[in-house]
């Protein structure tokens, strides 16, 4: 992997009551600043808690898809020794509201033991808790559930397929603009060409795991989430509590993907049995438990129609997507967003509908419905370039939207020319045979290269920050946010110290925790650039009033400087023109006999701005595949992504994100799919050992190219978010380059080796 790390990239100017101030921290590519801490085995993740008096937990699962529990031997594994308690729903505690309550859109329905239904395999349907792990285990064995069965719906084909008015969380299942049917009737060239994704599965390295502990009417709970106040308010609501009766710790995540964006049923079975037995009780899901309760990237069925004009512009462009959603609930992978901003057309028609399957309820899983759509579009543009006989790269640029197609707003920025540029420049796409099938290696392999475009919204939520600068200490930032691997901690250390002017090493930064205050859900993409505006605004205002404390002094060196530029760093507050001129902050705090100065700072969307510009971060990701000619074993061999997401706080984290997202998209095309058995709704692969997902010997030398943006419009900082884009467009590129490679187009993801030999 190339490491071209560019130098420092300072933050924007901030107006602060009139002064002006710069500082260096963020822009510099450190390390993770909890990364000793995880390598030696430091860090605490949740079921590293041990509380005295702990019980273990564990479920007891359905192996039915659909129908009622019957029967359970609770006596049988209530006299196994070392268990204290079965939790079902004869004795499970009753919850101040339903769980199949819907108070707003991420609150999914959850399975609590408060019924004998079963609606997928893998369901909890007991509760064994036990002195040990093993009691409890053996105890779950020992329950041999008797079931009422009904056949299970599972499939793109099962049931009648319905309507939808929202996919995701709230967007238009139905969007579009032009009339499609007309501009394939202009068309010089068409296709029309169906795609099919699996299901796939989170699979975090972290399982799902709670650590709950009741002490009077108060929960202590730790637990891996993407969004402490989301779970905070969601188990206050269940649990008929005030949410500041609880507090969840999450300092560090094994990994989230958006299956720990909301808290799910086995996280609140642990809470339930602790209530029960009234100890702490600690619940780990198996990986295999992780198939069903925790969420899942529903399939889809995408149908495209395109359309070209003789220049090779678009006339058309439709996408309608089929994708699963469980019977109970209404998460809907929105495939057809990727073909509602990325490529110019007078006429684009996207809509989805929707198939009741019994299984879990689907989620946000990285890139949701971006992922998805983007590598059946980016193979229906590759298509659609090929009956052209246009590169494919080509193809692209003569169909830049320079506009938000739908819309027509303008794009706050966009930096796709200088990213394919880049991309086709470091990856040598210039010398590419127009023609499959013309490429091999001394080996004798087939070797294909493609391309696919790669986009993610950039998005903005709330947050709340608070920066406290110490007369006695080091300066200190609170913020409840999150890091699940990706590097938050690390980087939003670096706005912080950036914004107060203090030195990063020395800063006490705290996150992980729901007593902090508010940051939002860690997801969208959206964590650095939402938190990062809280702390930055928290910080703004406790040097502004720290600026205040010291030019109204006449005992400060700085007295009368109200309209001279000071800039705030290295702990001191100076005249921009003459640094010598200044004092450092303890000074001015313990002049003041102020002990400490508090700043709050808070962050939104801006209505005004997202009404105005469509905002988007964009990539183009080129692909090397090699493919055995006799046995179809395909390998990616290079990976070149270049990726424009406005300002990088720290380039080491950012081009980690890109290539984890790359990685996804290896996993995407080539490797990841839930096999599901129709007759009983089981998956089948339930393990990592059949659930393939890549492993080092998959990943090929991968380069992530950080191109420059300059976004004004964004958010106060200029930050696009990197977490999700780099699934999208590599997923594509690699099955374009499997097309180059053999001349067969595979629709059905993964490409496996089958399928090119079939
Ligand atoms: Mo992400 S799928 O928004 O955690």
């Amino acid at each position: 992997m190339s490491e071209t790390i560019p130098s420092g990239i300072d933050l924007p100017e901030t107006k602060v009551a009139g002064h002006v101030r710069h500082g260096s921290n963020a822009g510099q590519p450190l390390t993770r600043r909890e990364g000793i801490l995880k390598v030696k085995g430091a860090a605490d993740y949740a079921a590293d808690h041990h509380p005295a008096g702990l019980l273990h937990a564990v479920l007891a699962v359905s192996g039915i898809a659909r129908g009622r529990v019957t029967h359970l031997d609770i006596a049988a594994a209530k006299a196994h020794p070392g268990v204290v308690e079965v939790m079902t729903p004869a004795n499970a505690p009753k919850l101040a509201k339903s769980p199949d309550l819907k108070e707003h859109p991420f609150a999914w329905r959850l399975d609590l033991l408060q019924n004998d239904l079963v609606r997928y395999a893998n369901q909890a349907i007991a509760v064994v808790i036990a002195e040990s792990l093993e009691a409890a285990a053996e105890g779950a064995v020992l329950l041999a559930p008797r079931y009422e069965a009904e056949p299970a719906r599972i499939g793109l084909d099962a049931d009648g397929p319905q309507d939808l008015y929202v996919v995701g969380a709230g967007s238009p299942a139905t969007d579009g603009a032009g009339d499609v049917e007309k501009g394939l009737a202009d068309a010089v060239q068409s296709i029309a060409a169906t795609y099919e994704t699996p299901p796939q599965y989170h699979n975090p390295m972290e399982p799902h795991a709670a650590v709950a502990e009741w002490i009077g009417g108060k929960l202590i709970l730790h637990t891996p989430t993407q969004a402490l106040s989301m779970a905070q308010g969601r188990i206050a609501s269940l649990f008929g509590i005030k949410p500041t009766d609880i507090l969840i710790k999450s300092p560090y995540l094994g990994g989230g993907f958006g299956g720990k964006g909301s808290i799910s049923g086995p996280q609140i079975l642990g809470i339930m049995a602790a209530r029960l037995v009234q100890r702490p009780v600690k619940i780990v899901l198996r990986r295999e438990q992780m198939y069903g309760p925790v969420g899942h990237r529903a399939a889809t069925r995408q149908a495209f129609r395109l359309g070209v004009d003789a220049a090779g512009a678009l006339t058309a462009l439709e996408h309608r997507t089929r994708t699963t959603s469980s019977a109970f609930d209404d998460f809907f992978e929105p495939a057809g967003g990727a073909s509602r901003h990325l490529y110019a057309s007078p006429a684009i028609f996207t809509t989805h509908e929707g198939v009741r399957n019994d299984t879990g309820t689907p989620t946000f899983m990285r890139a949701p419905g971006e992922a998805t759509g983007s590598i059946a579009l980016e193979s229906a543009m590759d298509e659609m370039a090929e009956k052209c006989g246009l590169d494919p790269l080509e193809f692209r640029l003569r169909n830049y939207a320079e506009n938000e197609p739908i819309t027509g707003k303008p794009y706050s920025s966009k930096a796709l020319r200088e990213c394919y540029a880049q991309g086709a420049a470091r990856f040598g796409w210039a010398s590419r045979p127009l023609a499959p099938r013309r490429m091999r290696d001394q080996d004798g392999l087939l070797t294909g290269w493609g391309v696919g475009t790669a986009l993610f919204p950039a998005l903005m939520f709330q947050a709340e920050a608070r920066a406290i600068l110490r007369a006695n200490g080091p300066a200190r930032v609170e913020i409840g946010a999150h890091d699940m691997g990706q590097g938050a901690w690390t980087s939003l250390a670096q706005i912080a110290a950036e914004s107060l002017g203090v030195d990063y090493g020395t800063l006490d930064f705290e996150i992980g925790s729901s007593d902090l205050p508010n940051a939002g859900i860690a997801g969208g993409s959206a964590h650095t650039a939402t938190a990062g505006t809280a702390i930055h605004r928290a910080a703004t205002d406790v040097i502004a009033q720290l600026t205040a404390l010291a030019v109204n002094d006449q005992r400060s060196p700085l007295f009368g400087a109200g309209n001279r530029n000071l800039v705030a760093r290295g702990g001191r507050l100076s005249l921009q023109d003459d640094a010598s001129r200044g004092e450092a902050y303890e000074a001015i705090l313990a002049r003041a006999g102020r002990a400490s100065l508090e700043g709050k700072g808070s962050a939104a969307p801006d209505p005004t701005n997202q009404q105005a510009y469509a905002m988007y971060a964009h990539g183009a990701v080129f692909a090397e595949v090699k493919v055995d000619p006799d046995l179809g074993q395909i390998r990616v061999t290079r990976l070149v992504g270049a990726f424009a997401a406005g300002r990088v706080i720290n380039p080491r984290m950012v081009r980690s994100q890109y290539y984890g997202g790359m990685i996804w998209g290896i996993s995407f095309a080539l490797h990841e799919h839930a096999l599901v058995d129709p007759r009983s709704g089981r998956v089948m692969n339930a393990n990592l050992a059949d659930y393939h997902v890549p492993v080092n010997a998959d990943v090929p030398s991968m380069d992530a190219i950080i191109v420059e943006e300059h976004d004004p419009h964004v958010n106060a900082l200029g930050i696009k978010g990197v977490g999700e884009i780099a699934v999208t467009g590599t997923a594509g590129a690699i099955a374009n380059a499997v097309w180059h490679a053999t001349g067969v187009r595979v629709r059905e993801f993964p490409i496996t080796l089958d399928k090119l030999l079939g």
